[in-house]
């Protein structure tokens, strides 16, 4: 085995920390026995980023305390697309920041004031944190995430915050499937801050697909929550949504989980002219909050949750198979929401999924059986059950297996709402370098 590298240390220590600093510097002479190199020091959260970059960091002691920081950083270095760039905490123990650091995503955290002991931790944590961080990466287990300056740099055409429903009059068809892989591509890929709404009244079933246990907070529990009060807040609204994390790192994704009993649709807080106003206010609380907010809406458009979805979204994805039925069903229901004046504008959009040539319908037929609508993307028929293996894991496709054929339509799509997310192929392709640097 070749013989291991230093490792590149940044500090990013606010001046006030000084002593801290000094110590650090008096134990990181060259060729020192902990095998760290001081790479920079910085002392502004605003230039973090670029000069761990810069720096060619891979480790990264980070003050809390540090003016301008953005927690963020944190999840964003371990991402960062050349190798991962981890972050261990320096913190005054008195405090809780230790815990809150290592919520955002750092490895660990050594306590104030720093000791040539604690140096010596901190050299044996980089270099297990570091040897794992680079195996995740080179495994098929790592999902990619789009820096916010990858996306800068890729975003030619723009894209705008917008309200997506999932909807079709046929169940079965995969309304559920695209709206938790989108919402997954677009929150935990593109790192954009997205809720899923479980809106489905006949069966929710958004926690399935994410692994998300049921019971607690739900859309029934803040529908209550909005009747009793009279008015829906955006934090009141947050308060409801549960985070979706990626083993222990936290993403853009929250959910508002489904209903876990039938019946309650039915009730006061879901019925009627109430269910209407609960989803209009729910849709105007979140919208302020997220980047997208992504409903998967269930099949009967007369539901007033459902009617609320449709009328209140800025797009509809409607979701069709290349069958007679779903066609069927998807021609009719079109017509009807015309007449309910539904469909202004170019508003719905054709999804085709589980397509396969061999169904005998193309695209041609599709696009003549539903009235001339245009068809936005094709998502193919996963044949060798990659849907079923991701969906029993309890993994959205695109997280499970970016590279099965269904995932990068899957990805296309979601590209629609955010189109850097179509550089996440390439960043896959580079995702060996760093592991090489390091180690070999
Ligand atoms: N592109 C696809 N290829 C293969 N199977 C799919 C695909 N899309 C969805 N499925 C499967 O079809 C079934 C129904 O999908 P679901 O999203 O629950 O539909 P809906 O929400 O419209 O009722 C699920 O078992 C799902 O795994
Ligand atoms: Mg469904």
């Amino acid at each position: 085995m070749a013989e291991e590298r230093p490792i590149r240390l940044l500090a990013a220590l606010p001046p006030a920390l000084m002593a801290d600093l000094q110590v650090l510097m008096a134990e990181l002479v060259p060729d020192n026995p902990h095998g760290i190199v001081l790479a920079g020091i910085t002392y502004e959260g605003t230039t973090l980023e670029k000069d761990a970059e810069e720096r060619e960091a891979d480790v990264v002691l980070l003050s809390p305390e540090l003016p301008g920081l953005n927690l963020e950083v944190i999840n964003r270095l371990y991402h960062y697309p050349d190798r991962p760039i981890l972050t261990i905490a320096l913190v005054d123990p008195a405090t809780d920041w230790a815990q809150t650091m290592e919520e955002a995503g750092a490895v660990g955290h050594l306590n104030r004031p720093l000791s040539r002991e604690g140096i010596g931790r901190l050299a044996r944590t980089a270099r297990v944190s570091l040897l794992e961080a680079h195996r995740f990466r080179a495994s098929d287990k790592y999902v990619p995430q789009l820096s916010p300056r990858v996306a800068a740099v890729v975003d030619r055409g723009g894209w705008m915050r917008q309200a997506i429903t999932f909807w079709s009059p046929t169940g079965g068809v995969g309304k559920t499937t695209l709206a938790t892989n989108v919402a997954a591509a677009l929150g935990v890929m593109a790192n954009k801050r997205v809720v899923l709404v479980d809106a489905d009244m006949n069966k929710g079933n958004v926690h399935l697909l994410l692994n998300l246990p049921q019971e607690g907070k739900n859309i029934y529990s803040l529908a209550t929550a909005f009747l009793q009060e009279g008015r829906m807040t955006t934090p009141m609204a947050q308060n409801h949504l549960v985070p979706y994390y990626v083993g222990r790192r936290p993403t853009g994704l929250r959910v508002l989980l489904g209903l876990p009993q039938q019946w309650m649709a039915a009730r006061d807080p879901l019925a009627k002219e109430q269910g209407l106003r609960f989803f209009e206010a729910l849709l105007n609380a979140l919208r302020p909050a997220f980047d997208f907010v992504i409903v998967d809406a269930g099949q009967t458009y007369n539901n007033p949750v459902h009617y609320a979805a449709l009328k209140g979204a800025d797009h509809v994805y409607l979701v069709v198979n290349s069958t007679v039925t779903s066609l069927n069903d998807a021609r009719q229901a079109l017509r009807s929401l015309r007449d309910a004046g539904l469909v202004e504008g170019d508003r719905v959009r054709v999804v085709v999924n589980k397509y396969h040539p061999r169904h005998g319908i193309g695209r041609r037929d599709i696009q003549k059986a539903l009235d001339e609508m245009p068809i936005l993307q094709e998502v193919a028929m996963s044949e060798d059950e990659a849907a079923t293996v991701a969906l029993n894991a309890g993994e959205p496709l695109v997280l499970h297996d970016g590279k099965a054929r269904t995932s990068r339509d899957l990805m296309t799509l979601a590209a629609t709402l955010y189109p850097p997310l179509v550089e996440i192929r390439r960043l896959q392709g580079g995702r060996r370098r760093g592991f090489m640097r390091l180690f070999s």
